[in-house]
């Protein structure tokens, strides 16, 4: 009963949301009722111009930021209703995120920055079983052999490759994805848009995902195109 309720529930189900920075003492609006739902295992894409509220967007989705107004809803988990040590254990167990800038832990190997995301994620494992898992998730995006190299070490394609692999290797519900090609070369950006996908695809997770590259939003279920804070469906002909 619970489960075919959830099975059936949206994964992200945000209302109205609106989005409000103080900058210098003055109320700035970036997001106006914003609304948006998300199927589990669905894939979208947000295009948009710069500064039109993609990031602030998905920032609020991973609950990194509070919205001002409007609901928002991820597995289940009403945002403006957790607290701090709640939203905390959300982002843990629900999310990974991939940023266009990689954001790994320059001390840290390949294995370490994937095995500090699962240990983090899951406390309940052991040391060797988080290191297997972690180079598991390293192999699965095609980096087997780089395990013992740190960041410097690694190419920009490789680099994303661990941020993809740090994002799923405690298999979320929700990947979010921030210009995941943004700084990569054409051809580096679809091998990792390809293995984007087929993790996401293989472990049920669903993605959301900005991107400036309209062959990478064409590949997604459905595609949305925010516009100076506001977020509308992009109605594909034929
Ligand atoms: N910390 C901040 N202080 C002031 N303005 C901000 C801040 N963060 C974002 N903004 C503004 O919010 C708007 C939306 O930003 P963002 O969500 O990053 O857009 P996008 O990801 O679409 O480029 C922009 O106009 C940006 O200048
Ligand atoms: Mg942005």
């Amino acid at each position: 009963m619970g489960e075919l309720r959830e099975a059936r529930s949206p994964l992200i189900s945000a209302h109205e949301v609106d989005y409000t920075l103080d900058v210098a003492g003055r109320p700035l609006n970036i997001l106006r009722k914003v609304s948006l739902e998300v199927a589990p295992s669905e894939v979208v894409a947000i295009v948009g111009p710069s500064g039109s509220g993609k990031t602030s967007l998905l920032m609020l989705l991973a609950g990194l930021e509070q919205a001002a107004g409007g609901k928002i809803t991820v597995n289940g988990h009403d945002l403006g209703k957790l607290g701090e040590d709640d939203l905390a254990r959300f982002r843990r167990k629900t999310l990974g995120i991939v940023f266009q800038s990689f954001h790994l832990i320059p001390s840290l190997t390949a294995i370490d920055n994937v095995g500090l995301a699962l240990e983090i994620a899951r406390p309940d494992l052991s040391m060797a079983e988080v290191r297997a898992r972690a180079a598991k998730a390293l192999e699965a995006v095609g980096l087997g052999s780089r395990l013992d190299h740190r960041p410097t070490a690694l190419s920009g394609g490789e680099q994303q490759r661990v941020g993809l692999a740090r994002a799923i290797v405690a298999e979320p519900k929700l990947l979010l994805a921030d210009e995941p090609t943004g700084n990569l070369d054409q051809k580096t950006g679809k091998a990792i848009a390809d293995l984007m996908f087929s993790i996401t695809r293989d472990l049920g997770t669903a993605l959301v995902m900005i991107t400036h590259d309209p062959l990478l939003a064409a590949r997604a279920d459905r595609m949305l195109t925010m516009s100076q804070g506001e977020l509308s469906e992009n109605l594909v002909a034929g």
